[in-house]
């Protein structure tokens, strides 16, 4: 579960760098890791002795038209427990929510799990383009299973100006070192 110490940071963090007002965001940051904890021990079926938190938060300021990159996201960690789906949680807090197609029988044909950036933003967009989108709400969360053949095709969107997003992985403390050391990054013991 994420401690009180994770989202005051996290929300710091996000109040530093936009003029988001501190104790709205911590409460929205709270109720959105508390929601999704609770789906994710739902989906694992126990509650690992030691669960530990990937949390990403992107801030961008750009404008124009983007390239959209569709892909499914792929392994995160190799898993201790791989009985269940694993999924990665989404909201954006300001800005245009992630693109996600429909699957149908094109998407499924095009996208392809070894393919490069390069092939996502070249043969993918132009194949892909007027493909019926699902529709995400202001402030919805999205559960984006990953490592699935059939996990959510998505892209970023068309940047509009400034976007916060944010996005969480839970996993077990063994899990999320993992992924940490894939990333180079540094475990956090709070
Ligand atoms: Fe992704």
């Amino acid at each position: 579960m994420p401690s009180a110490a994770h989202i005051h940071s996290a929300a710091l963090f996000i109040a530093q760098n936009t003029d988001a007002q501190l104790y709205p965001l911590e409460r929205t940051l709270r109720e959105f890791l508390n929601l999704t904890f609770a789906d994710w021990i739902i989906a694992r079926g126990e509650t690992p002795a030691k669960s530990a938190v990937w949390l990403s938060i992107r801030t961008t300021h750009t404008q124009g038209t983007t390239v959209p990159r569709w892909h499914r996201d792929g392994r995160m960690f190799p898993s201790d427990h791989d009985r269940h789906i694993h999924s990665k949680y989404s909201v954006t807090l300001l800005g245009s929510p992630t693109r996600i197609l429909v699957e149908n029988e094109l998407v499924t044909a095009v996208v392809q799990p070894k393919d490069n950036f390069e092939v996502m933003r070249g043969k993918y967009a132009i194949r892909l383009e007027g493909q019926p989108m699902v529709g995400v709400g202001k402030g919805e969360i999205v559960r984006f299973t990953w490592g699935r053949r059939d996990s959510p095709v998505h892209s970023e969107p068309d940047m509009d100006g400034d976007r916060v997003f944010v996005s969480v992985l839970f996993g077990s403390e063994a899990e999320v070192r993992i992924m940490i050391r894939w990333r180079d990054e540094v475990f956090v013991e709070m």
